[in-house]
């Protein structure tokens, strides 16, 4: 397969989508020195793996408890301090194994240990891989807010590996199929078809269509990463979902809902809307509904609505003073708007509840 990669600022960065070790491997041999995070369910899942890395003469391993409660600066500073101490130098590499918390977390001291040092990602879960491996937004949460500290750090290179997803827990799939899904209705209809056709082979995980799946996204991702590097305009098109997303997260203390999911929510929620608002046709939301129905879990979990509607408010998204929307008007095309009435969303989210997605209060 023709490898993929993306630039920003006239830098290539490779992407393998592969399932071997050897590229992992190789890379992580040839670095003068390099610092190795990994998650400690996949460490423990992958101990050969963890063995023959350790093997590594050159290689310091930390092994990382990947939660959001442990993306956190407190880390950050623990994993410098680690490195100060091992004498990991400016030429260094950092090597991130893990979901998208090791990544933002272990790319976040990549940006800032000596000023920048490079490193390599090497995602383990569906999201890591499709989302948020790609584009270089690293960071970690504060306590006032999920991902508020960070910065943008391209990696060196991203090392893609399926056999990491046979491991993965059905919930975490459907998270990063949460994303998938975000991407088939941003890039219009081969994508959407695709994923219409071979739904139940990602959900069984087969290996070709899961590759396939991952390189599509990335090769989606990319187009706004390199149009837009620092999220300034059309990159923005990649939160579609994610203001009602991040609202209902925000609203249920971010502990009911993984991230994916929350996204599926959000994107019936904005897709109803846009039908509301005349941007979307009827025969386009009954196909984005039918798609997010195939992937999403039933859940009854109670969520409050006035919270979820006063958390969309303080979303990072707003500017002055409105609430800026990312709508689907059609499959393969977004407007922006922020002038969604407040019963838009009111119904939205009562239509989410009403197709047993959540429990409204
Ligand atoms: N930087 C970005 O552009 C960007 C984009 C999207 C999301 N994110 C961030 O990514 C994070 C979510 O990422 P995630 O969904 O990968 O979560 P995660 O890293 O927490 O991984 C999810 C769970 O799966 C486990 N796991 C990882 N690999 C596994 C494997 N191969 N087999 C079995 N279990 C495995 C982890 O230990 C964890 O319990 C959030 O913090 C979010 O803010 C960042
Ligand atoms: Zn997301």
């Amino acid at each position: 397969m023709k490898p993929l990669s993306y630039r920003v600022n006239s830098t290539r960065i490779p992407v393998y989508i592969g399932d071997s070790d050897s590229p992992l491997m190789s890379q992580l041999r040839s670095a003068q020195r390099a610092a190795v995070v990994v998650d400690s369910t996949v460490a423990t899942l992958y101990k050969n793996l963890l063995d023959e890395i350790s093997s590594v003469d050159a290689a310091v391993v930390s092994i990382f408890h990947a939660t959001e409660e442990n993306k956190c600066l407190g880390k950050v500073e623990e994993l410098l301090t680690l490195f100060l101490e091992k004498n990991i130098r400016r030429d260094s590499v950092l090597f991130a194994i893990g979901g998208g918390v090791t990544g933002d977390l272990a790319g976040f001291v990549a940006a800032v240990y000596q000023r920048g040092i490079g490193y390599v990602h090497v995602p383990t879960t569906l999201l890591a891989m499709v989302d948020s491996s790609v584009g270089g937004k690293v960071g970690v949460n504060h306590s006032v807010g999920k991902n508020m500290i960070g910065a943008f750090h391209q990696p060196n290179s991203i090392v893609m590996n399926t056999k990491f997803l046979d491991t993965l827990p059905k919930e975490e799939l459907t998270c990063g199929l949460g994303e998938i899904v975000k991407y088939a209705v941003l890039s219009g209809e081969p994508f959407f078809d695709f994923l219409e056709k071979n739904h139940l082979k990602l959900l069984n995980k087969e290996k070709r269509s899961l590759q396939k799946i991952v390189r599509m996204s990335v090769e989606t991702k990319k187009r706004y990463v390199e149009k837009d590097p620092r999220e300034l305009g059309v990159r923005t098109h990649l939160n579609l979902g994610h203001t009602i997303g991040h609202a209902i997260e925000a609203a249920t203390g971010y502990n009911k809902f993984k991230h994916g999911e929350a996204v599926l929510m959000g994107l019936l929620a904005e897709a109803h809307i846009a039908m509301h608002m005349k941007l979307l046709r009827p025969s386009s939301f009954e196909r984005i509904l039918k798609m997010v129905r195939l992937i999403a879990r039933r859940r009854d979990e109670q969520v409050s609505l006035e919270e979820t509607l006063s958390r969309m408010a303080y979303d990072k998204k707003m500017k002055s003073g409105k609430v800026r929307f990312v709508l689907p008007n059609g499959i393969g095309k977004v407007v922006i708007r922020d002038d969604v009435p407040m019963n838009s969303v009111v119904d939205a989210m009562k239509f989410v509840a009403a197709d047993g997605l959540l429990a409204l209060v």
